[in-house]
């Protein structure tokens, strides 16, 4: 396993740029199985993550090539319905092969998930909404196996949750489902905006993109699409934020600002100078940090992948902040570790309560999951002294080269075998 050392109190300065976002490659690639002959996916970023649904879709029989950040994918000839606990542990998103699967091949076995370090993930709402669609689902022996007789056919389906990977199966199996879906209290989140980019250039019809409410009218068949990646917001809005923590001046190029709306207000109510171009975000600190509160809320809401790095940053400002996460129930495995680098913050049920002494002090910590991961980084860049992050195979999951991309804007961090 590999650790990173950064030596902090270095600003930030220059240009760094955003890879395409693993939440929306990672659907986007899932939805080649709708469709035989070869799909391209421009700007797919080369993560542990998009490695292992590559490794998942190569055991049904899928045929890929990598070129740079351009991937080339045909599921023309599926001989493998089932995806394996081995590789579905250690990436829950797998659970986005069940409804291009059923709707194709009309039937999937995969393994359910199990839980992750931020909360127990369970999957009804997918499972129920197969259902809605004529789908047979079965829980045994740790696995879910779904059949149809024939196409699945289009009904309705009300998430109490706006769930993002659960719109996402439900778009995918809909589009090739036999008459009319409609998806209510549907997440709307940008990548599902891609994703229903990416259905309709294959021939599905879909009404309401970017609201809670979608209407899928399937095909019979889809064809083949290249399709774009879009830029990956948290990847931005953690840069924004490493900003704000080591200070300097630095422009975020191939963003959207557009998908940040929540993030900007707050970091300019922290007091940072935020400057938006048509695919860049410039973010200067000049002055202390203001203590803001937090609550994470569904797109576009602040969002809940931002929730760890926003309160590194607040153990630096000199205020009292409440972050509220309401997503996940346990999603708070970054305190422990930045209370070793000196934050003081209390833990009161889904709300943490952070009093911000203006400075962190370097020391070994340990990742736990992605964005506690980021979190850690943050607060190191900002540190007095050296930090130490262990098992970053975490960060790997979400982040492209991100040791490379700040030293090159001025950080002092390298990666080492542990
Ligand atoms: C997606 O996870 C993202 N992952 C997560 O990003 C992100 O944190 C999350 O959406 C929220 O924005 C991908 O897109 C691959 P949800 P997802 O279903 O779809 C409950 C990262 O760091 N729920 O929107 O799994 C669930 O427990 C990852 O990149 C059910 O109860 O999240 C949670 O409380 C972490 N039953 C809430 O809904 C279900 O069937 C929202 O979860 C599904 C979800």
């Amino acid at each position: 396993m590999d650790k990173i050392i950064v030596e902090g109190g270095h600003p930030l300065h220059g240009e760094v740029r955003v890879s395409g976002a693993k939440n929306a490659a990672l659907p986007l690639i899932a939805a080649t199985l709708l469709a035989p002959g070869w799909h391209t996916l421009n700007n797919v970023p080369d993560l542990r993550d998009t490695r292992t649904i590559m490794t998942l879709l190569e055991t049904f029989g899928v045929e890929w090539q990598r070129d740079g950040s351009t991937l080339r994918i045909n599921s023309t000839n599926l001989s493998n319905c089932e995806a394996s606990y081995d590789l579905v542990k250690t990436m829950r998103a797998s659970v986005l092969v069940l409804g291009p699967l059923v709707a194709r091949m009309g039937q999937a076995r995969v393994s359910l998930p199990g839980g992750c370090a931020i909360g127990a993930r369970p999957i009804d709402f997918h499972l129920q909404a197969l259902k809605n669609l004529g789908a047979e689902i079965v829980l045994e022996h740790g696995y879910v196996e779904a059949r149809v007789e024939g196409r699945l056919q289009g009904g309705t389906v009300y998430f109490d949750i706006p769930s993002v990977t659960a719109t996402e199966n439900i778009l995918m199996a809909a589009s090739l489902a036999q008459g009319v879906t409609v998806i209510k209290n549907a997440a709307r989140e940008p990548e599902i905006g891609n994703l229903v980019d990416m259905l309709v250039g294959m021939g599905a019809t879909i009404e309401g993109r970017g609201s809670d409410q979608l209407t899928i009218h399937g095909a019979k068949k889809l064809q083949a699409v290249e399709i774009e990646v879009i830029p990956d917001r948290i990847e931005a809005g953690t840069y924004l934020i490493a900003v704000g923590a080591a200070g300097g001046d630095v422009t975020v190029t191939n963003c959207n600002p557009g998908h940040l709306p929540a993030l900007l207000d707050k970091l300019r109510k922290v007091g940072l100078k935020i400057e938006e171009g048509k695919d860049s975000i410039r973010v200067r600190r000049d002055g202390p940090l203001r203590s803001v509160d937090i609550t994470t809320m569904p797109y576009p809401g602040f969002a809940t992948d931002l929730q760890a790095q926003i309160m590194a940053l607040m153990t630096l400002s000199n205020g009292l902040s409440v972050i509220n996460e309401t997503i996940f129930e346990n999603r708070f495995m970054h305190v422990a570790e930045l209370q070793r680098m000196g934050a003081d913050i209390r833990i009161d049920g889904h709300s943490a309560i952070v009093s911000g002494t203006g400075k962190l002090t370097g020391a070994p910590v340990m990742a736990t999951d992605l964005r506690a991961s980021a979190s850690l980084v943050v607060a190191a860049l900002a540190a007095q002294g050296t930090t130490e992050i262990s098992r970053v195979y975490h960060l790997d999951r979400g982040y492209e080269n991100l040791e490379v991309k700040l030293t090159k804007l001025g950080a002092v961090i390298r990666r080492e075998k542990e």
